[in-house]
């Protein structure tokens, strides 16, 4: 299997390529002009790097960055300065799936899964979520001023409301982290999955480490029956221990 990952210079992208490739899966990274794959020890002969922005890729780019490869995974986010998150493009993340979803449709060839790192932020809606009146009304508001919390919403929702579950090309499953935080280890620890959120990401956030999202993407990938389980969907991932609220 091979690949593609998106965002592959960023902290959780950096530790998905990783896991991936323990895992026996090739990978091909798209690295903007000077970013790295980051200075922890990778078997780089399982990894091909490609050179250029997602967000400035015409369709034959697109089409040629995606042949081949069985699988996308998104580490995709906006960097933390004014530039990235006020300035263009507002929608990377939204544009970079649906331009991969587009390219992989277009390409023809069988069903490919695509693996997104969302947010708790984001609803499953087909769930029906609890979410408190106050949690609804801020959450609409950040989507208002804040462009990046807009965009990992887009990204979800299209994959959910655009692709479906029926798309002859795609089958996706957009990983929902609470708040993230780096692991003093580079090896993943215990963590927990649930199909909602069990604390309030606003008010009450549970910690979860990015290691364990890298290692939780790659075993979706590397195991059919946990993709089963998952695909379509929007699983919620923990550390473990860290699924019981402040109020459970
Ligand atoms: N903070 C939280 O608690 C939390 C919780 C859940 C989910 N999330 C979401 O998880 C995702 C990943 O988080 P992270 O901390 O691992 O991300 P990160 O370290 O900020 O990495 C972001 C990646 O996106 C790339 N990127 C940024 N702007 C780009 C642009 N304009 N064009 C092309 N590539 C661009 C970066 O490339 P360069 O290295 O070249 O800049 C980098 O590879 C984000 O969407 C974040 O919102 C965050």
């Amino acid at each position: 299997m091979k690949a593609l990952v998106l965002g592959a210079s960023g902290a959780t992208g950096k530790l998905a390529v990783r896991q991936l490739a323990q895992r026996g899966i090739e990978v091909r990274a798209l690295l903007r002009e000077g970013a790295s794959l980051g200075e922890e020890p990778i078997d780089l002969a399982s990894v091909e790097v490609r050179r250029g922005s997602i967000a400035e890729l015409d369709q034959a780019a697109l089409a040629g960055l995606v042949e081949g490869c069985d699988a996308i995974v998104s580490c995709l986010g906006h960097n933390i300065t004014l530039k990235g998150i006020y300035g263009a493009p507002r929608l990377l993340v939204r544009g970079a799936i649906q331009g991969c979803c587009e390219a992989l449709r277009r390409g023809g060839g069988g069903k490919r899964k695509l693996v997104l790192m969302s947010t708790t932020a984001s609803e499953d809606r087909e769930l029906r979520e609890a979410r408190s009146a106050a949690e609804r009304a801020i959450l609409a508001a950040l989507t208002l001023v804040l462009p990046p919390h807009r965009d990992n919403i887009a990204a979800a929702t299209y994959l959910a409301e655009v692709v479906g579950r029926d798309d002859p090309a795609i089958e996706w499953v957009a990983v929902r982290p609470d708040g993230l935080v780096d692991a003093p280890s580079p090896s993943p620890s215990p963590y927990e999955l649930y199909e909602a959120p069990r604390r309030s990401p606003l008010f009450d956030p549970g910690k979860t480490s990015r290691v364990n999202v890298a290692a939780f993407m790659a075993e979706l990938l590397a195991k059919g029956e946990l993709w089963e389980t998952w695909k379509g969907r929007m699983p919620v991932i923990y550390d473990a221990g860290q699924a019981a609220g402040r109020d459970a």
